[in-house]
């Protein structure tokens, strides 16, 4: 029998049923929809819409589909529209008339909201805790190769050299942005849409605070119309989850990179990489690449969220059913990608020789030469010049700057002394300037 039903005169059509049907997905939702039934039964009670045996009948009731949902008793099937369709039916069939009264002054369109809202929240948090993991980790690591010299690069050309544990901070950095970025999220959906009824309230005398209190909510929604299609929480969400997923996305190029024998920086764990059926030698890093991969799944449900409600007309339509599996899915996803990474970054293995010999080659050190130049009173346009010129004279001479004489250096400019060959050598130069930062911090 279908919640519905009344003013029908034909049954509905199966397929119409199954494409209509969203229960599969609302599995997700399940413990918020009961949360949210709790919470407004409770509210019936306090406001006298309820019996207080109504209202204990349909708490008891709620908390033992709970327990049987959770114990397995109890499965999420059947022949219902949606989570808040099933809870309803179950409830009525374990309790009787009581559980008919439970749908008083609410719809499911204040009920999905409500739901999404709460799922959205224990999400974001969720997230945030495993990002916190993932930046104690980096920390871990990066504090381990604290003193690791390595090439820094733009353009993926050597540039000037950082050191190892320096590079990993700047994800530390990114990682943070996100935490906030969560947070903010959680904060802005902090009101509760339950008591908007479908679009316009009731005519009964509930009380909204009680029921956005119980659910964890700063306040109710201001106005009925928002609260049941407002989704942009969830856009709000994946646009967080967006962003990190590309960070996640850019670590893993690197490290992908980096564990490739062509940088041979680090290893991935044997954990977290897999093999070839037909080349017995290889090892991939599948990891890396998945998570680099799932960025476009989560990029993608952003977007379709996005599109979804861009052109829908006050209050709730039907279409909005279909921005709660892109937020499940990227829900999975970025958790996942997030405790993958983390395990890799734990784990993996630094070659910091082979970074150090990386180095030698590049003109790492070129800008400390200009730099230096400047110190002894040449301009820093003309210190370029003077050091481009000996860069070309040295790629030809197939040398390092440092390898060069004194005498081949004056021969570009009389401001070279002696003292250049400490200025530029890699590890001092770290010590100098803003650049004593990237051993400490
Ligand atoms: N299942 C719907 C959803 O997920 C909620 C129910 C609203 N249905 C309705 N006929 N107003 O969005």
């Amino acid at each position: 029998m279908k919640l519905w039903g009344g003013r029908f005169t034909k049954e509905e059509d199966k397929l119409m049923e199954v494409f209509n049907s969203s229960l599969e997905e609302d599995l997700a939702l399940v413990e918020e929809d009961i949360a949210g039934s709790i919470a407004h039964a409770e509210m019936l009670v306090h406001c006298k819409i309820l019996s207080q045996k109504e209202g204990e009948k349909i708490l008891q009731g709620l908390h033992n589909i709970k327990q049987d949902i959770e114990s397995g008793k109890l499965t999420v099937e059947g022949e219902h529209e949606d989570i808040h369709s099933f809870v309803e039916a179950t409830l009525t069939e374990m309790i009787g008339e009581a559980g008919k009264k439970l749908h008083t002054s609410r719809s499911r369109n204040d009920q999905v909201a409500t739901d999404l809202k709460l799922y959205a929240k224990k999400q974001a948090l969720e997230t945030i805790r495993a990002l916190q993991s993932l930046n104690d980790s980096l920390e871990k690591t990066a504090a381990a190769n604290r003193q690791i010299i390595m090439p820094g690069y733009t353009h993926l050309q050597r540039a000037q050299v950082v050191t190892f544990g320096y590079h990993l901070r700047a994800y530390i950095e990114m990682f943070k942005r996100d935490i906030k970025r969560l947070e903010h999220t959680m904060e802005n959906l902090n009101e509760s849409p339950l008591g908007s009824g479908a679009l316009a309230g009731t005519t009964h005398t509930i009380d909204r605070q009680i029921t956005a209190e119980k659910l964890g909510f700063r306040k109710p929604t201001v106005n009925f119309m928002d609260g049941v299609s407002d989704r942009d929480f969830i856009i709000e969400l994946l646009s967080d989850f967006s962003m990190i997923m590309m960070h996640l996305s850019r670590l893993s190029e690197e490290l992908i990179l980096w564990s490739s024998q062509e940088f041979s920086f680090i290893k991935i764990d044997d954990a977290y990489a897999t093999g070839s059926s037909i080349m017995p030698q290889k090892k991939n890093p599948d990891a890396a690449e998945l998570i680099r991969g799932k960025t476009g799944k989560v990029y993608g449900a952003l977007v379709a969220v996005l599109t979804t409600m861009k052109g829908l007309p006050l209050a709730y339509n039907k279409d909005m059913q279909e921005v709660k599996l892109p937020m499940f899915q990227a829900v999975d996803e970025v958790l996942l990608s997030v405790q993958m990474m983390d395990k890799m970054v734990t784990t993996l293995q630094v070659n910091g020789e082979q970074m150090k010999q990386a180095i030698k080659a590049g003109f790492l050190n070129a800008t400390e030469v200009a730099d230096y130049l400047v110190q002894k009173g040449v301009p820093f346009r003309d210190a370029h010049g003077i050091v481009g010129a000996i860069v070309l004279y040295c790629e030809e001479a197939g040398k390092s700057i440092e390898q060069l004489t004194l005498e081949e250096l004056q021969k570009f400019s009389d401001s070279m002394e002696e003292d250049i060959f400490d200025y530029v050598e890699y590890t001092n130069l770290l010590k100098r300037g803003n650049k004593q930062e990237m051993l400490s911090k």
